[in-house]
Parts: structure tokens; sequence; C-alpha cells
């Protein structure tokens, strides 16, 4: 990079005073439009990355300005001492799309995961025996990284140096039936499971997995907990992806990440079951329920759930993978290709296995964001708005990247 871009000194000043828990690639994005990014030397990037699957919307969309600027002008934070309209009315609309009967805002996945978590525990102390206080979740999930959802995320490269980690917890390998009913057993009180796992690299739940875990719950009384933190409001071509699982009901669904459409919020759901747990004074956060982060939500759950923009993801995520398909036929650098909707990951054939930082650089260098998932997963999850031809221009240009790729890694 030349060292006399403001780029360069930027990222050299970010480098010195961010504590180093990152490692963000070597550009500076300073705007987007729709599905697309620019970094401050003005160079255009196609957004395969959607903030993590966060900029469900894209960037920009007039809908979502207009429902911050509404609110800017009106009121920021009250706390949760006082009601404020935007709150009330996003958990009304929640409610009506969901199973559920009350909401719980914070601002962030963890945060949401943390709540269920003393939620579950709360209900085992009011309603299961002493003994019953495990929380049962699957090898490779991701659940957060405050010290109860890094316990929960079973992956120890996540745990390392931080312990000792809260008690209570019980992993399970994922997908596999018989495992799960052994380890929810008269011990566990609930279970916290993502319809497709993430961040471990987009690993769906077998069909009829999620209702197995729900029968097993039923069994022992425990609550099913469903993490739709990245899955849900849309991604999958579903308003939520446990719908994919036909008559599921789960007891509790965490959000985040495309509720707000970039602003920072979270949300726990609670079915009928737990709905009176969190009693006055149980449970809080001083930003949950923020008036301008519920205002743009709103704006988001009302335009993700339609069916035009649902079968519109589900579109969009055929082509996206048929042309990942045919990439693949062509260059056989991924094993398998799999998710739903605009939630895909595309695993590195063996011989590329320890090379995904590189591709990533190349696909940056060719104009394209994308994200790396578990340890040789390219996860792709543009904005659910994202149009033919940002689609077409993305993969032409990841195409070009896995072609050099290919060459230079052999
Ligand atoms: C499924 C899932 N749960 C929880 C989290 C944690 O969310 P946050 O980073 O907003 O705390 C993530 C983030 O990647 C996630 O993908």
């Amino acid at each position: 990079m030349d060292t006399n871009t403001l780029s360069h000194n930027l990222i050299m000043t970010g480098q010195a005073c961010f504590t180093p828990n990152y490692q963000p690639q070597g550009i500076v994005l300073e705007r987007g439009l729709g599905a697309q990014v620019w970094d401050l030397e003005g160079r255009a990037y196609i957004d395969f990355g959607a903030g993590i699957a966060v900029s469900a919307l894209g960037h920009q969309d007039p809908d979502l300005i207009a429902a911050l600027q509404a609110q800017l002008t009106k009121i920021w934070h009250t706390s949760n001492l006082y009601y404020t309209e935007p709150a009330i009315r996003l958990a009304a609309e929640l409610v009506q799309t969901s199973f559920a009967e009350r909401v719980f805002f914070c601002n962030s996945g963890a945060e949401a995961n943390e709540a269920a978590i003393k939620l579950a525990r709360r209900y085992a102390s009011e309603h299961l025996a002493p003994e019953q206080r495990q929380i049962v979740t699957f090898l490779g999930g991701f659940h957060g990284r405050t010290l109860a959802t890094v316990t929960a995320t079973a992956q120890p490269k996540y745990h390392s140096g931080f312990e000792p980690l809260p008690g209570g917890f019980r992993y399970c390998a994922f997908n596999d039936f018989a495992a799960a009913e052994r380890a929810i057993d008269g011990q566990a009180c609930a279970v916290l499971v993502e319809p497709i796992q993430g961040e471990g690299g987009i690993v769906p739940a077998q069909p009829g997995f999620l209702q197995h875990l729900r029968e097993c719950c039923d069994r022992v009384g425990a609550l099913l907990m469903v993490d739709e933190i990245q899955s849900g409001m849309g991604r999958t071509g579903r308003l939520f992806a446990h719908e994919w699982e036909s008559g599921l009901t789960p007891d509790v669904m965490t959000l985040a990440k495309g509720l707000g459409g970039g602003m920072p919020i979270g949300a726990m759901l609670v079915g009928s079951k737990a709905a009176e747990i969190l009693k006055l004074g149980s449970h809080g956060s001083t930003f949950g329920g923020n008036p301008l982060a519920c205002a743009v939500a709103r704006a988001v759950l009302r335009k993700v759930n339609d069916p035009h923009m649902l079968q519109h993801i589900r579109y969009q995520g055929e082509q996206l993978r048929l042309a990942l398909e045919s990439i693949n036929a062509e260059l056989g650098v991924f094993q398998t290709i799999r998710g739903q909707g605009l939630m895909l990951g595309a695993q590195l054939a063996k011989t590329y296995h320890g090379q995904i930082a590189r591709l990533l650089e190349y696909c940056r260098h060719q104009g394209v964001l994308v994200l790396q998932a578990g340890t040789d997963v390219v996860r792709l999850v543009p904005p659910l708005t994202i149009n033919s031809s940002e689609l077409t221009m993305g993969i032409e240009r990841l195409d070009q990247a896995l072609r050099v790729f290919a060459v230079e890694t052999r």
C-alpha cells in the first residue's frame, strides 16, 4: 500500500490505538450504497459480507434513513425508566410475526443470548428440580463473547486463557440425534442451538434435528432456545430459519445482527412457557430498547417480512449457489457448498486448507468482500436486497479471485 495515503496513516493509528484483538483487512471503508462499499481511496467493492450478516437492507436504504431521521429529531435515549413508542411498536410487531409473547431488548447478539441463559436458569429455579440446571449447546456453535456466551460456544479456541469459565454448560455433537437424546437428560434445563451454525462454518441443522431437540426438551421439561442472531430476519429466505422445520415452536429465540440493519440492537423473544419468568428487577440494560435502534429495526422488519422480499432472497440465494457450483465445476476449489437463502458457505477442498486468508485477500483485490467461517469455509452473506447486477458483478470478481487463487496456491 502507498504509505502516503490517508488510509495508511489511519490504519497505522488504528493499529497503535486499538486493543490488538482484531486484525482488520488493510482498507478503510468510507461509504456504502446498496450492496457496494467504497474505501477512502475511492475503490469500490461488492459487499458479500454485509458487515457479518448485519446490513440486511444494504447500505443507505432510503426507508431506514427516513426511519432514523424521523426519530433523530424526536428523542435519542430515555432508558427503560420510561416508555417510548418505537420500542413498544417493535416489540408488538415481533410478537405478531413470531411464536413469542414477550420481548426483551438489548444491544448485541451476546447480550441477547446472555439474557436467554439467565432466563433459562430462572425458569429452572422456579419450575425444575434442583439438579436440572445444565444448558446444552453444540460443538461448532457460536453464541458470543461474554463469559457465559463464550462458555456456551463449544469451541475451545474461544475459551483459552479465560478460565475459570462459568459452570452449567454441556456440549453435544451437532446433528447427532442419539447424542442429543443422551445430553438432554434430567439435568438439562435448556438447549441453545443455531438452526444454521454461522461462525462455525455455515452448517445447517439436518432436517428433523430441531424437531428432535424439541421432543427431547419436552421429555424433561427443558426450554428449546434458538439462536437466530445470524440466521434470522430473512437471511435464509424465511423470516426465521427455524420456520423451515415445519411445525416447530421454540420457547425462546434470540435476534441481533440483521434486526437493526446496521444499528446495534439485540432481542430475546420468549414464548408462553417462559414469558413471565424475568420478573421486575431480574434483568436489564440501560441502552436496551433504544428508540433510534428500534425505529430502524421496525423498518427492517416491515421490509424483510414481505413475501416478495423473502422470495427475492430465495431466488438470489439460488443464483449465487448455482454460480458457485458452476465455478467449482471448472476449478474444483471447494469440497462442499451449503447453506440456505443468502447464507451460504463454500468449504475449500483439502489441498487448499489453511489458505483462506490468502483467498480473502485475492477477493478484496478483485473488488469483492467475502468472509471466513470455521477454518476453511468462505462465507457469503450479502445484503438481502442485493440486485442481479450487483450479484453478477460480485460473482465475476469472486470467479477471478478464485482463478488466481487456484493457480497460485497449487
Ligand atoms: C449465531 C450467533 N450468535 C451470537 C453472536 C454474537 O453476536 P454479537 O457479536 O452481536 O455479540 C453471533 C455473532 O457472530 C452469532 O453469529
